[in-house]
């Protein structure tokens, strides 16, 4: 898909049709996700692929935003690959494992997917559910699937600032 395209047909998908995700197309979003530029190339992401009917069940007991999709990948950062800026003192652990979610995201769309972005639950109860590793921060969670023939787009979907009431040219 054209990206223009790609970025114009995205929006939260939050119902999923009863049809699986191909291995190869799960495959692929992770491949994306490898590409995402990372600061310093750190590349702290670690990613759970949550698909078994057991681990799909857990989804519901971590949070309210608990989609019908046949595929949830949980991302979180790995504090020992985690880098914090020498200049600004920040972690780049956030914008890292932002980017690679975002191209998920998106790659999810290019094969014809929908997908959703939901940070509604708390971080040690992730880890308790899941039973992360120590070294394991979860940031959030990326539903994916084909959406259901009722999927439509939230209204917040069109709900766009206009470019001028954040842009500032210098
Ligand atoms: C960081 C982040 C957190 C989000 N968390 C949730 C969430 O917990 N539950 C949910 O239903 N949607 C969540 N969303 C989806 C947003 O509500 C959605 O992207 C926004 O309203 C714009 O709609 P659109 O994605 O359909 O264009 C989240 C999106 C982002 C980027």
């Amino acid at each position: 898909m054209e990206f223009q395209k790609v970025i114009e047909t995205r929006y939260s998908v939050r119902d999923y049709a009863d049809r699986p995700v191909e291995d190869e197309k799960i495959t692929a979003i992770l491949e994306a996700g490898k590409l995402a530029p990372t600061a310093r190339n750190s590349q702290p992401q670690l990613i759970y692929v949550i698909k078994s009917e057991s681990a799909r069940q857990k989804i519901k007991q971590l949070t309210p935003s608990a989609f019908n999709a046949p595929v949830v990948f949980l991302i979180c950062g790995d504090k020992n690959r985690e880098l914090i800026s020498s200049t600004s003192g920040l972690s780049m652990m956030p914008y890292d494992v932002s980017i690679v979610q975002t191209h998920m995201m998106l790659k999810a769309t290019d094969l014809g997917l929908g997908s959703c972005w939901v940070c509604q639950f708390k971080r040690e109860n992730a880890v308790e559910i899941f039973n992360l590793p120590e070294n394991a921060v979860p940031f959030s969670l990326l539903f994916v699937g084909y959406a259901s023939n009722k999927a439509t787009p939230h209204k917040w979907h069109y709900d766009s600032v206009n470019i001028d009431d954040y842009v500032t040219y210098l």
